[in-house]
């Protein structure tokens, strides 16, 4: 079972206030997915989602959920057969997406279904073993959107996927898909670009290109989880290089800017605020860290400055921004 929750960070006063005066859209980041809302096979657990929501209402927040199909999902193998395994996921999808109808606006349906050469990565939902349509390309991926349509019509559908966010193979692959669902009719209203930076030089104008040729396909773009490694000291977390903080805030503000240039760029998150709690310290184990708009201490980063300059020109009414709720203590 999970453990009980404590939303800790939410009564975190520094953490609570500044989400709440900054940001007006919230997406967890860990609390929605399989782990934590499915304990075991046959219970869910929706008390750490409902706190992300109920925190949203009180702030006058949306929130965006995260995620329903991840192949990174694990799912203790003794729990299912395979051929049990369509059923399952068709019975996930709808409890979830049933149980935040009219709560959650946006899902990230899948994530991270594409492989870095555009071909669809093997994975347990697809093809090992999958749910019934290994081999029969992005039928599962359709499969899994139509349930999620069924459980709440009225919700955006996503998918969610990471770096790809440049004209490439994986993007060509999925812009494929893309159009191949949008001639059929396939209920898919965006995509979610994750938007890691992890070195000071993202090819900006190419991302633009590829945020121009997905809306002009009628889909909506959410940049869902930007932050922006830059190099850190192992043992003491300090920066390698202060100055890295000048470009660090030039890069938030130009992938700001390229989503405001395209009208069908409607979210800008970050993955988190504070640098306090960041998954990108224990991804690297030390060598990078300091990604986000705010430092360990809540103090605003240059980062933020460029992040306010770049949304105070009228644009937010389009535009949301927003930030993920911290993951389970
Ligand atoms: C990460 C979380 O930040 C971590 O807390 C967790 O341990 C692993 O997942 N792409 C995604 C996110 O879509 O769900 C991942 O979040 C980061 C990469």
């Amino acid at each position: 079972m999970a453990p009980p929750v404590r939303p800790a960070q939410f009564s975190e006063l520094a953490y609570g206030t500044t989400l709440a005066r900054e940001f007006n859209l919230i997406q967890p980041e860990d609390v929605m997915k399989w782990s934590v809302i499915r304990p075991d096979r046959a219970s869910f657990d929706f008390t750490a989602g409902d706190a992300v929501v109920a925190f949203a209402a009180a702030h006058q927040m949306q929130v965006r959920g995260h995620t329903l199909v991840w192949g990174r999902h694990k799912l203790d193998g003794a729990e299912y057969t395979p051929a049990e395994l369509p059923d399952l996921l068709h019975e996930h999808i709808t409890r979830v997406v049933q149980h935040f109808r009219g709560k959650v606006f946006a899902w990230d349906v899948l994530n991270e279904a594409f492989d870095e050469n555009g071909k669809l990565r093997n994975s347990i939902w697809y093809d090992r073993p999958g749910i019934g349509l290994a081999g029969k390309g992005t039928a599962y991926i359709e499969q899994a959107l139509r349930w999620a349509h069924a459980a709440d019509p009225d919700a955006l559908l996503f998918y969610n996927y990471a770096e790809g966010e440049a004209v490439n193979p994986k993007s060509d692959g999925l812009y494929a898909m893309l159009k191949d669902f949008k001639r059929r009719g396939g209920p898919i209203d965006g995509i979610g670009m994750q938007m890691h930076i992890f070195d000071l030089h993202p090819d900006v104008s190419s991302i633009g290109a590829n945020i121009g040729r997905f809306t002009a396909l009628g889909v909506q773009i959410h940049i869902t989880e930007m932050d922006v490694a830059l190099p850190t000291n192992p043992d003491t977390g300090t920066l390698r290089n202060s100055e890295d903080l000048g470009r660090q805030a030039d890069v938030y503000r130009e992938i700001a800017a390229v989503c405001l240039a395209h009208h069908g760029c409607t979210a800008f998150q970050t993955w988190g605020f504070s640098d306090k709690y960041s998954w990108i310290r224990s991804f690297f184990r030390g060598n990078k860290g300091a990604a986000l708009p705010w430092d360990e201490k809540y103090n605003p980063k240059p980062a933020y400055r460029a992040l306010k300059e770049t949304f105070a020109d009228g644009s937010c009414d389009r535009v949301k921004v927003s930030t993920p709720e911290l993951r389970q203590p």
